[in-house]
């Protein structure tokens, strides 16, 4: 056999392994990104429930000690399914994801702009995550601000399942965009329109104490 015949063959013989490649890591990419979102959208919607508690000064402290350890509890899991669904990406050979393109928003291998918007996305968690664990370093003024990066980080991850997603199309995916887009709106309007906490008598004593 002469030697471009042995390199054509070969060359089949790839494109058929390629084209037949077990669609193990695709599946666990999806899964992966599916329970990320699950988690992220918990975590954010733990976290406007928590912000409610406060304003609306509620009591229930078996409650509020619930959403105190479940919030960091669900991000810490987000980071978790996160790592997942890249690590499956880079080791998949279905499509050639590289490192440069989990941290950069340039020349993605698969659908390039929703891609890109996984990649800002990222940014955006990483903000928040790094802030968070560094709470207690910096001001608090400086870590709320931080901290509300997480709500475009959430869009950013939504628009970008809808469109680079394979499952999107599916209706338990619809329902799920659906329902969690819906819950996360509607618990952010309560929270702008909520109205500000009037001053106890204890901090208004506080408060005149100090101004004197
Ligand atoms: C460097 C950053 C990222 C890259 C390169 C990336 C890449 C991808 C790719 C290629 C897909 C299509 C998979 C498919 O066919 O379904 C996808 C889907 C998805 N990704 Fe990402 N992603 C990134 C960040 C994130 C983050 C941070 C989250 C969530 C916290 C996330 C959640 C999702 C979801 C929900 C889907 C849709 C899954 C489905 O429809 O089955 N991604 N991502």
């Amino acid at each position: 056999m002469s030697i471009p015949a042995v390199l054509s063959s070969l060359s089949v013989t790839l494109a058929a392994t390629t084209s037949t490649a077990n669609p193990f890591l695709w599946y666990v990419t999806r899964a992966a990104a599916v329970s990320a979102y699950v988690t992220l959208s918990a975590t954010v919607i733990l976290g406007l429930l928590r912000s409610l508690a406060r304003v609306s000064r509620l009591r229930n402290t078996r409650a509020i000690w619930l959403l105190d350890e479940l919030h960091p509890y669900l991000a810490v899991l987000t980071v978790a399914f996160v790592v997942f669904h890249l690590l499956s990406l880079i080791f998949d050979p279905l499509i050639p994801f590289s490192l440069l393109n989990l941290a950069l928003p340039l020349d993605q291998p698969y659908r390039p702009l929703p891609v890109d918007l996984g990649v800002l996305a990222l940014y955006g968690l990483l903000v928040v995550w790094l802030s968070s664990w560094m709470k207690r370093r910096i001001a608090y003024a400086s870590w709320r601000t931080l901290h509300y990066t997480s709500f475009i980080a959430f869009l950013l991850v939504t628009l970008h399942g809808i469109f680079a997603g394979s499952d999107s199309a599916e209706p338990w995916m619809i329902l799920l965009y659906l329902g969690i887009s819906g819950a996360v709106g509607i618990l952010v309007l309560a929270r702008i329109f909520w109205p500000a906490p009037q001053p106890t008598s204890a901090s208004r004593v506080v408060a005149s104490r100090r101004s004197r």
